[in-house]
């Protein structure tokens, strides 16, 4: 039995750092364990393909199918995709079986993003340099009801981690 943990979130909501923080819990405890990152798929996998619904419902798309075939063979896996629409990532839970799919909601508020900026994209999303940017000029539609809400801006990393152990606890997938 194996799943797949689907991080979902604005940019810079923690999906990344939270994934590396899991990867090498669930390698320990599982002896294996893969990431799909957005930006590194969007290197590869989903290259040439760019933010329009149609493009970012591709991109998940391609991710839940190879998320599928990782998770069907037992190896657990990690997606971290800002995967904005409700309706692709409801097709992603059917491509890899609703009882395998665990949706985690990588919140965080606006201000906050904006203020982090890691990346320099809100600013220039903000200023109009980039166009359709999730959660300035493009939407996000928030899972309704996830399975684990983390806040990057209220919690540790540490905290948000130990409450997606919880629900792998609770699924009885690690003791
Ligand atoms: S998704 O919408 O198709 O799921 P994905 O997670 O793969 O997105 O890629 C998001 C990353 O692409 C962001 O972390 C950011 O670095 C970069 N990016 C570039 N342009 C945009 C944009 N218009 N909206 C959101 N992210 C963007």
């Amino acid at each position: 039995m194996s799943f797949v943990l689907w991080l979902t979130g604005l940019s810079g909501a923690g999906k990344s750092t939270l994934s590396a923080a899991l990867a090498p819990v669930l390698r320990e405890k599982f002896g294996r364990c893969e990431v799909l990152d957005g930006d590194e798929v969007r290197e590869f996998l989903s290259k040439g393909l760019g933010f329009s619904k149609e493009d970012r419902d591709t991109n998940v798309l391609r991710i839940a199918y190879v998320a599928s075939l990782l998770a069907r063979n037992d190896i657990p896996v990690i997606v971290a995709a800002i995967s904005p629409y409700a309706e692709a990532r409801a097709r992603a839970k059917e491509i890899i079986g609703p009882d395998k799919f665990i949706e985690i909601h990588a919140h965080c508020s606006l201000e906050k993003l904006t203020e982090r900026d890691v990346k320099g994209l809100y600013k220039k999303a903000l200023a109009g340099e980039i166009s359709h940017f999730t959660g300035v000029s493009d939407p996000y539609e928030a899972p309704k009801s996830p399975d684990v809400t983390v806040d990057s801006a209220s919690e540790t990393v540490e905290e948000g981690l130990n409450k997606i152990l919880k629900v792998l606890e609770e699924r009885q997938w690690i003791a």
